[in-house]
């Protein structure tokens, strides 16, 4: 049955809830096929995709050698449980090649099927952890304003976005919100050095719980949904220096920033930090089948696995295909350099970006990491007041209607997070489309018709 995009739009209206969409909006994007960075819509309109969807797609779009891999693993074995005793040969092989890419000693591996998932599991393996050790006080989780660590009541709690708690009240107890690291927002320290006033507000904020009643801080090694939040260098070296004082775990949340994205497998290796549990998902696979995978420290697995073991798993833990195509899509990062090609490419379009756009009043900073790009968006660049957003004609829209180029916006920044894939004149395509629509957008926020 071949329906046209009217009869899909009607019944996706009629049926389907999207995340973040009111009911009465009547614009759909029907995506029906990708190779690299390009999309194409049921309508044929071409798309050029600088967020990799949702933060994810580093080995691009339309691989059909992942899709025979997950072919030949359904073919073969399609599912079975890994609870007891039970696994499978493609959870073992992901496992092996996981614990031998994460830095020493994250040896152990816990399989989910996405980053919400796995912070749910962090977060209960933190405080199952020090209940073993005869600890059963430290229930705390510190987190940070501005972060997201998905939408269980978990990870959720631990979110620092008052938008994801509104309604859904009461949220998990004991979490308790730091500032985040956002130099570019000097007004947050009162002048001080960033890193010195959020160490000092960590030390504050334990002695104020109790050491003794916090089991872990969690943490994005850079705040991906807060606007691609870069800390300073010695940020993470001293927050991991006032935990192991306290002996508080350590929970980097590297859904977003593992497997490349920053030129690295992982940001740990980036910041020089080892936490005590690294949670991954997305680019584990580059989004072709969903999974998630928590690296665990020998110190918390050996408590984990006393008695009788980790007492909490998903149906989907460890499951034949998405291991299968995780391993083949490690592979192709390996295979085609992506981790250099991530760096190299990223500040490619991070020049492209300074030359089209540093000249633009409205544009306050342009940051990157690897493939993890913002531009904060600015009333004023000496007061560095934010660009009031109309959400009705946001600039990430009209980028997209006007030319195709999809990026996405997050807390007044335009970021961008492409497919490893990204070739120099899609780069330049990307930096291009934005000056289009960034050049007719006024300090007030409203955007000129072309
Ligand atoms: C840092 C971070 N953690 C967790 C999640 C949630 O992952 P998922 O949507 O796979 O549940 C996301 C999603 O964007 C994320 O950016």
């Amino acid at each position: 049955m071949t329906m046209d995009t009217a009869e899909l739009t009607r019944l996706d209206r009629a049926h389907l809830i999207h995340p973040y969409l009111p009911g009465d909006a009547a614009e759909r994007v029907i995506m029906a096929s990708g190779s690299g960075c390009r999309l194409t819509d049921t309508e044929g309109r071409g798309y050029l995709d600088a967020t990799g969807g949702l933060w994810l797609a580093q080995v691009g779009h339309g691989r059909t050698e992942l899709a025979d891999v997950a072919h030949a693993q359904m073919s073969k074995l399609e599912y079975f449980t890994s609870f007891w005793e039970f696994s499978n040969e493609r959870a073992i092989e992901l496992a092996a090649r996981l614990a031998a890419l994460a830095p020493d000693p994250l040896n152990h591996v816990y399989f989910t099927s996405g980053g919400s998932e796995g912070n749910e599991a962090a977060i209960k393996m933190a405080r199952y952890h020090h209940h073993r050790r005869g600890e059963s006080s430290r229930t705390w989780i510190l987190a940070r304003s501005k972060a997201y660590h998905g939408i269980g009541y978990g990870g959720g709690s631990a979110t620092g976005f008052p938008l994801y708690h509104e309604g859904f009240a009461p949220m998990m107890p004991h979490v308790s919100h730091l500032t985040p690291p956002w130099p570019y927002r000097t007004d947050l320290y009162g002048g001080e050095d960033p890193t010195d006033f959020l160490i000092r507000e960590l030390e504050e904020r334990i002695a104020e719980i109790g050491p003794e009643n916090i089991a872990a801080m969690i943490g994005e090694p850079i705040m991906g949904v807060g606007g691609m939040l870069v800390p300073p260098a010695d940020y993470w070296p001293r927050v991991r220096e006032v935990l192991d004082r306290h002996g508080i775990l350590l929970i980097f949340d590297e859904v977003v920033t593992a497997y490349g994205r920053m030129g690295e497998w992982f940001a740990a290796q980036h910041f020089g930090v080892t936490p005590d549990i690294i949670v991954t998902a997305k680019g584990i696979t580059s989004g072709y089948v969903p999974l998630g995978a928590l690296l665990v420290g020998d110190h918390v697995a050996e408590t984990l696995l006393r008695d009788h073991g980790f007492p909490m798993g998903y149906t989907y833990n460890g499951h034949p295909v998405a291991t299968a195509v995780a391993t083949a899509n490690l592979d192709i990062i390996e295979k085609e350099g992506m981790l250099a090609r991530a760096t190299e490419r990223g500040a490619f379009l991070h020049a492209e970006l300074e030359a089209h756009l540093g000249d633009l009043p409205i544009v306050g900073e342009i940051r990157s990491v690897g493939m993890m790009l913002a531009v904060e968006l600015v009333q004023d660049r000496t007061t560095r007041t934010p660009l009031p957003l109309h959400p009705d004609r946001m600039p990430h829209d009209v980028i997209r209607r006007e030319t195709g180029v999809i990026v996405r916006d997050s807390a007044h920044s335009l970021v961008m997070s492409p497919p490893l894939v990204m070739t120099e004149s899609e780069a330049k395509e990307v930096a291009t489309a934005l000056r289009g629509v960034l050049e007719r957008t006024a300090p007030t926020g409203e955007i000129r018709t072309a």
